[in-house]
């Protein structure tokens, strides 16, 4: 391997330690506090009856649930990828994979990432930097991260201030709007645009909406938080000092969602960022998302194992259904238009 590809795999490596070893959640929190669901003591339904069931970019899922993007490029990172792929398969829910860039770099990591072997019918995301697009990569690295893994979408992953406050971070973000645009054009699969845990505002969905992507996670703030990441990996005591300071920098994932639907009314929205439950998810989705997204708590369950990754879905699955009980909502769509949710 060349420094630049033992660099991405070995930083893959560093980003699961520090994520399953240290506390790099946000201070501040994602904000659904904010809203209740007003209880409903007469829901006149039978709760064996609510279902999660859904669709998205035309495919079939048993619940409004994605495991979030994290790994690959490692060879601990296929154990995670294997695991997780499993479990999605088995439950019917969505999955995207890490950046890819390291299997881009270097051909022989692609097996870290190949999951379909053992998830052939999941709905399953592709994923890279889109600042990548303004240092080399071009639509063929896009096509590429997408065949790679039988991909079903190309998430382009947006993480301005993770790339300020590392070493060596790429930092010339001029222009990149033209070239997301031209990938959407040219790609056979939707593309998702994505933060990583600052949030989407109102202007940045309009903007992304305007390139074309065909879904926005919003990836807000108020669970896993980057600049935390980079502090601890930083190699100098000043890179450290700067990336404390934006530790809880961002758009709570429950406001990112509301200036991201005002920015673009109509796309599918994914929303991420701290969310630890099933009633949390069944917020996200009364606040008009479409999708659902884990990230660090399913890393740390499929450090465990696939039974244990199983179960976390499970349960997130019964508190939501509990929660639509609780609201007498009978499926997403009532769960959408509910009035029940109320900011306090
Ligand atoms: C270990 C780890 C690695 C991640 N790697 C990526 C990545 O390669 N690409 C990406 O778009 N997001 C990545 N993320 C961000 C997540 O997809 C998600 O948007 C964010 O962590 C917020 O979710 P959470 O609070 O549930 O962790 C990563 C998150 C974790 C925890």
């Amino acid at each position: 391997m060349s420094p630049d590809e033992t660099t991405h795999a070995s930083r893959k490596l560093e980003h699961l330690r520090i994520n399953l070893q240290e506390n790099v959640q946000f201070r501040q929190s994602n904000g659904l506090e904010r809203y209740r669901f007003v209880h409903q003591a007469l829901p006149e339904i039978n709760q064996n009856e609510i279902s999660l069931a859904t669709t998205f970019f035309g495919k079939p899922l048993r619940a409004p649930i994605l495991i979030s993007s994290m790994t690959g490029g490692a060879y601990e990172a296929e154990r995670i990828n294997l695991a997780l792929a499993t479990a999605a398969q088995t439950t019917g829910v969505a999955m995207g994979l890490g950046s890819q860039r390291a299997a881009i770099e270097n051909d022989a990591l692609a097996y870290t990432y190949q999951v379909r072997r053992v998830a052939p019918d999941i709905l399953l995301f592709a994923n890279l930097g889109a600042i990548q697009l303004n240092y080399t990569y071009t639509i063929d690295e896009c096509r590429r991260a997408v065949e790679m893994i039988r991909a079903d979408a190309l998430i382009l992953h947006l993480n301005a201030i993770q790339e300020a406050v590392q070493a060596g971070g790429n930092t010339n973000w001029k222009g990149l709007l033209q070239k997301i645009e031209q990938v959407c054009r040219a790609l056979d699969v939707p593309v998702i645009g994505k933060e990583v845990g600052f949030g989407i505002s109102e202007d940045a969905a309009r903007q992304l909406a305007s390139a074309g992507v065909a879904a926005l996670d919003i990836a807000g703030a108020g669970g896993t938080s980057w600049a935390a990441v980079e502090a601890y990996r930083a190699p100098s005591s000043f890179l450290r000092e700067l990336a404390e300071a934006f530790w809880d920098w961002g758009i709570p994932t429950a406001e990112s969602l509301i200036r991201a639907r005002r920015g673009a009314p109509n796309l599918p929205l994914i929303a991420s960022g701290g969310i630890r439950d099933g009633v949390q998810a069944a917020q996200c989705i009364a606040l008009g998302a479409g999708l659902v997204g884990y990230a660090s708590p399913m890393l740390r369950l499929a450090d465990r194992g696939v039974e244990d990754v199983i179960a976390g879905i499970k349960m997130v699955e019964e508190q939501m259904r509990t929660a639509m009980f609780g609201i007498g909502a009978e499926n997403l769509d009532a769960l959408k238009n509910t009035k029940h949710l109320e900011k306090v």
